[in-house]
């Protein structure tokens, strides 16, 4: 607890996945466990930061120095709390593994087989490319990209085209690591940089993303 980089920062990070209702039983969702956003949260308030995190339902219990924890399930909902905190943030984190798609028609009730083939699919929103719009001078946005083929590739990508000023790539076809496991490896790119984060716990990479942070932003 003795490092206090972000004294006087106010953090605002995602986590877990999102879940999207198709009836009263049946969901699209992912296997984001929010290990690797508690961790950043923790780490964010270990060194002085005022978190705000912003919750998929996960089966963790939120590290205890975050005060402010807002839980949602759908996209759509984590659209909502993150625009409503976004402004008063200085640095965005978007660790949530966000649905890309949503069931057009939520059914009231329980769908049978023959209907549940036809079901039809919209796309959700894209949050981080919303933040990237409308962010402001000196706020810093990080994203992340869970991959599983071409990884520079897409991630670089992804950091441009969302205005992201940071995006940690994490190679989702491991078996290893990432979703659900304790430990993650990830590369960091910003415009300029690259940084590899060797595989460790997700309390170690969280600090070293804070660090890296930290050293590249202030
Ligand atoms: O939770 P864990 O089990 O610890 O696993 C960690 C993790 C693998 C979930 C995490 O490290 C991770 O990679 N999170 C991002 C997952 C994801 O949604 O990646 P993406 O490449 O699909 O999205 C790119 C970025 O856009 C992400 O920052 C995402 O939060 C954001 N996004 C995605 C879709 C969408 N509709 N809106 C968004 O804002």
């Amino acid at each position: 607890l003795s490092k206090k980089d972000f004294m006087n920062k106010k953090v605002l990070v995602t986590a877990g996945p999102t879940v999207e209702n198709i009836d009263p039983v049946r969901f699209l969702s992912n296997r984001s466990s929010g290990r690797m956003g508690y961790e950043l949260a923790r780490e964010f308030a270990n060194r002085g930061a005022e978190v705000t995190l912003i919750s998929g339902p996960t089966n963790l219990r939120p590290p205890s120095i975050v005060k402010k924890i807002i839980r949602i399930e759908s996209a759509e909902e984590l659209r909502e709390k993150v625009l409503e905190d976004f402004e008063d943030n200085d640095i965005i984190v978007m660790t949530a593994a966000v649905s890309d798609l949503r069931i057009k028609n939520y059914s009231e009730q329980k769908l049978k087989k023959d209907t549940i083939v036809n079901l039809e699919i919209e796309k959700n929103p894209d949050i981080i490319k919303e933040l990237g719009r409308k962010k402001r001078v000196g706020q810093i946005l990080v994203g992340f990209a869970a991959e599983t083929e071409n990884l520079k590739e897409n991630a670089i990508k992804k950091l441009k085209e969302k205005k992201m000023d940071m995006i940690i790539l994490n190679d989702v076809s491991r078996k290893d690591i990432g979703f659900e496991k304790e430990e993650n490896e990830v590369t960091i790119f910003t415009s300029k940089e690259e940084l590899r984060l060797e595989k460790n716990h997700k309390r170690i990479i969280a600090n070293n993303i804070c660090d890296f942070i930290f050293s590249t932003f202030f």
